[in-house]
């Protein structure tokens, strides 16, 4: 019995009887560009979510987070706005499935997870996906995992109004061990699963810094990146940026408002540092790849303006410290994590040497964490 299972007995003196996981992720290369249509390489990571329930009479559902031991009880008959705390990520399947009609009853549910918190790694999709595969199993929902991805997004895109793309959701869902996923979001699909060089590991450093206004700051970049699009479309034939080329951009540059040009730049070399990326993983030049992670940073930097002070620092440490080949930051940005590509046999010192390090330039901390690369929910 995992743990999970045996923790829940105990609180709730009923066994569960069904539950799902679903891992978190990091983005590896192409930022913002799931909504833009474009590329993504991503990877489910083997730290996740668990949640586990049990269906019970009338309309009240409970939750315990084993974590922090808070628990939240909700009415069925009463979902359809958000509550103000976690919960709102299972809630909000429960929404999107009642728009589908697809109804379902009461349950007590818990949840176990070891994905940081608001950090960039996707713990909010990572509830969403195993809150829906638990609920698809135990109220025999049958929908694609296309479908699922959606339900989920919908919770951040409609319920909560982040007006994010498929990427988080897609990742946690359609993860492989060992392999960075390439995804295509025109398609809504991925296209191909590339397994990462096994003498290297992604290592997370955690700015720790939350930026209360991550979703406003995160819905104006996608309206610029829409702006572009609409004043581009009035004479050339596009649909998204995805069919911009950065010589397309330059053409268009006096027509655009500048901020929302840069926005736009990012969008389009993230596309081809994706290309570019898969191209140097195919041909086992890991160096090549560890460039395009520097090049992505520098683009958030100078373009698409969504790092921060203590991200810059955590990448430029990652330069002089032996054992790591490329750093960016990877998710929606404005704070939350760093990712570094290191060494296997280095990654102890490394981590010891960029906490130190960091420390003594900032006077700030940083987390830590050893990702390896896991399988999607199941
Ligand atoms: C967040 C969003 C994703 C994606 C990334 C940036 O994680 O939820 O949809 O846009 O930011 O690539």
């Amino acid at each position: 019995m995992s743990c999970l299972l045996k923790k829940f007995k105990e609180y709730y003196g009923i066994e569960a009887t069904t539950s799902a996981v679903a891992p978190g992720r990091l983005e590896v290369l192409g930022n913002h560009t799931d909504y833009n249509e474009g590329l993504v390489l991503s990877a489910a990571v083997a730290q996740k979510t668990e949640f586990a329930l049990a269906p019970v009479k009338g309309n009240i559902c409970k939750i315990h987070d084993f974590r922090d031991n808070s628990t939240h009880e909700f009415d069925l008959n009463d979902i359809d706005k958000p509550k103000g705390n976690w919960t709102d990520y299972v809630i909000g399947v429960i929404v999107g499935l009642k728009k589908k009609q697809i109804k379902i009853s009461a349950f007590y549910a818990g949840i176990l997870s070891d994905i940081p918190l608001s950090a960039g790694m996707s713990s909010s999709a990572a509830l969403e996906v195993s809150t829906a595969f638990a609920l698809a199993k135990e109220f025999n929902i049958e929908l694609s995992k296309l479908e699922w991805a959606k339900i989920c997004q919908s919770v951040e895109y409609d319920y909560l109004g982040l007006k994010c793309g498929l990427l988080d959701q897609l990742s946690s869902i359609y993860g492989k061990k060992n392999n960075l996923i390439f995804s295509d979001f025109r398609e809504e699909k991925v296209m191909e699963n590339i397994p990462l060089n096994e003498n290297f590991v992604f290592v997370v450093a955690n700015s720790l810094v939350k930026h209360n206004l991550v979703d406003s700051a995160y819905n104006q970049r996608r309206e610029a990146c829409e702006n572009v699009v609409n004043i581009i479309q009035q004479t050339e034939k596009i649909k998204s940026l995805r069919d911009v080329s950065v010589d397309m951009l330059e053409l268009y540059k006096d027509k655009l408002p500048r901020f929302d040009y840069l926005r736009a730049m990012h969008v389009v070399l993230e596309i081809q540092n994706v290309r570019d990326g898969i191209l140097a993983l195919k041909n086992n030049d890991i160096n090549a790849f560890g460039q395009l992670m520097y090049k992505s940073h520098q683009s958030s930097v100078e373009n698409f303006e969504n790092s921060c002070e203590e991200l810059d620092c955590l990448v430029e440490l990652s330069k002089s410290i032996p054992g790591c080949i490329g750093a960016r930051l990877s998710g929606g940005g404005f704070g939350g994590v760093s990712i570094h590509l290191v060494k296997k046999e280095e990654i102890a010192t490394y981590a010891e040497r960029l906490q130190i390090a960091y420390e003594l330039q900032t006077g700030k901390k940083t987390e830590i964490i050893i990702c390896e690369i896991g399988d999607g929910a199941s």
